[in-house]
């Protein structure tokens, strides 16, 4: 789909605000994500950390599961936003968490700061993916 200015300007400021709520002592790496869902509503999620470092959770995770909860089906786009040097690219695991939610042509925003660096569709992020289809 393509999105509006008004859509990515609303995603981005979203992504941004719950970024300042991520959980993120150990790596000093804040991340927000904000998912646009089928009926046209917002959920956000930020990185939650864990004195047990594999039990932390991405950013990406925590959106989705708040879009389930919410009761939203579809991710029509989902933005990320961290610092850094490079992309803040989702995760292997969380582009798959994406994958089972979204289409092949589902736009994966990537933020820093107070605008959108690149733009990918989610098949360019995980191709040849493995998804409901296969089980059938
Ligand atoms: N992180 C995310 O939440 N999303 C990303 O797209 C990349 C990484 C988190 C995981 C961990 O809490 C911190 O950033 C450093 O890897």
């Amino acid at each position: 789909m393509t999105l509006s200015g008004a859509q990515t300007r609303e995603l981005l400021e979203a992504a941004a605000r719950v970024r300042e709520r991520a959980h993120a002592p150990y790596s000093n790496f804040p991340v927000g994500a904000a998912v646009l869902d089928d009926q046209g509503r917002i959920h956000v999620g930020c990185n939650v950390e864990n004195a047990s470092y594999p039990q932390g959770t991405c950013a990406e995770t925590s959106a989705i599961a708040a879009m389930v909860a919410g009761g939203g089906k579809r991710i029509r786009a989902i933005l990320v936003i961290g610092e850094g040097e490079g992309l803040c690219t989702p995760c292997g695991a969380c582009r798959q968490r994406i994958s089972e939610h979204a289409d092949d042509e589902t736009p994966v925003l990537v933020a820093q700061g107070d605008r959108v660096r690149a733009t990918f569709t989610l098949e360019q992020l995980l191709p040849h993916s493995f998804g409901p289809e296969n089980l059938k």
